[in-house]
């Protein structure tokens, strides 16, 4: 267990590697079990309540398991505690379910993940919520006036996700907690690293590890960290809806983390000198990245975050069939779904049918993720695909 007045960088080397878990190793290894064997009954009869470290049942979690969550835990000062999901998809849907009950309200913000916002249309609206999307630029005040009595829970993503709006988090959510409301974040972007999000103010940080956590582009996985005030609801969800997560994927997660303050870096600054170079593309209309004053929100980037990782947009000036020719052109960015892992990755950004407050694209778009190799190779890639229209 590390120290919260330790840094940063020193947690994520030396977070959740107790002794107890990991005896000589440096790394504590993969742990697969589902049955645990105890000594007699009474150890049994001592481990009948689940938790953290006390070994009772393969899905209750091994040290495998438990390591990832405790350093995870240890990035968010003030948080109780984490648990592990499949996806972060998964961990979005079970956050939300550990809160809403039938007839509550939700508010959602408009710029959140496409699949998020298909789960509160399909799954909360089946299990009797409502859901209400809100613009990502909203203030205080305007949340005052949009809460009613049936309103439960105040959900944000900051950057928004394909348009990277930046929302005003710690406002929002000191004007939540005035009102009652849990404040829920997908906080995939910045990582617990550069946006810790329970000292903002925020009672579920959702993490998908899939992206930057892992960063390898090698495994699926999601993580919840709560606030005292809501870990005994998520963990009692996670309990009964039986989640449970490989150790393998655990182990894959933890060894990506170790790691994370050097790639993070790397990533802001090769995305920051990509996203300098599209910025003066005369094909180029608007580049969205939270740290350049042309994304909206971008005053709070500056404010909150301690950095910026390496996913935008850019708005092209061309057409939907030109932004598909510098697509197919590049070589260096591959073309697929994801982002967060060592390599520059490429996507269209289809906004249709997953904005209902307000369409914010003016022209094509294109998401890019960029990756670890050389920015110079990356934007000479840019600069051939942009030169076939
Ligand atoms: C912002 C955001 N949140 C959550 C997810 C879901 O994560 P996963 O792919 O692990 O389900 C994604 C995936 O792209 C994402 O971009």
């Amino acid at each position: 267990m590390t120290e919260p007045t330790q840094q940063t960088a020193t947690r994520l080397v030396h977070g959740g590697r107790r002794r107890e878990w990991r005896g000589k190793l440096v790394n504590v290894p993969p742990e697969r079990t589902s049955t645990i064997l105890f000594d007699n009954l009474a150890d049994m009869r001592s481990s009948y309540a689940p938790a953290d470290g006390r070994y009772r049942y393969g899905r209750d979690g091994t040290a495998s398991q438990w390591a990832l969550s405790e350093a995870l835990t240890e990035l968010e000062p003030g948080a109780a505690g984490t648990r592990l999901f499949p996806s972060g998809a998964a961990a979005v849907a079970m956050a939300l379910t550990s809160v809403l009950q039938p007839g509550d309200d939700l508010l959602m913000v408009d710029s959140v993940y496409g699949p998020s916002r298909h789960f509160c249309d399909g799954e909360l609206k089946r299990l009797g919520v409502t859901t209400r999307y809100y613009p990502p630029g909203l203030s205080s005040d305007e949340l005052r006036a949009l809460v009613t009595s049936q309103t439960r829970a105040l959900f944000l993503e900051s950057p928004g996700s394909l348009t990277f709006e930046v929302q005003d988090v710690p406002g929002l959510a000191s004007a939540a907690h005035e009102l009652g409301l849990v404040t829920l974040l997908d906080n995939s972007w910045a990582t617990s690293l550069f946006f810790p999000a329970i000292a903002n103010g925020i009672d579920l940080s959702i993490t998908a590890c899939t992206k930057y956590i892992g960063g390898h582009s090698d495994v699926m996985l999601g993580a919840v960290t709560a606030s005292t005030d809501r870990f005994d609801a998520l963990d009692k969800v996670v309990r009964q809806w039986g989640v449970a997560v490989s150790p393998d994927d655990a182990w894959l997660a933890l060894r990506g983390l170790r790691t994370l303050d050097v790639r993070l870096r790397r990533h802001e600054a090769n995305g920051l000198a990509v996203a300098g170079w599209l910025a003066e593309h005369p094909r180029v209309a608007r580049v969205l990245h939270p740290a350049l004053q042309t994304c909206p929100g971008h005053e709070f980037f500056t404010r909150d975050f301690s950095g910026a990782s390496g996913l935008f947009s850019i708005v092209l000036n061309a057409t939907a069939t030109e932004r598909d020719t510098v697509i197919d052109a590049l070589q260096l960015f591959g073309l697929g779904y994801s982002w967060g892992g060592f390599e520059s990755l490429v996507c269209p950004v289809q906004l249709k049918g997953i904005r209902t407050v307000a369409d914010p694209l003016e022209g094509s778009a294109i998401r890019l993720h960029i990756g670890l190799e050389d920015p110079a190779d990356l934007i000479a890639d840019l600069d051939r695909a942009l030169a076939r229209i």
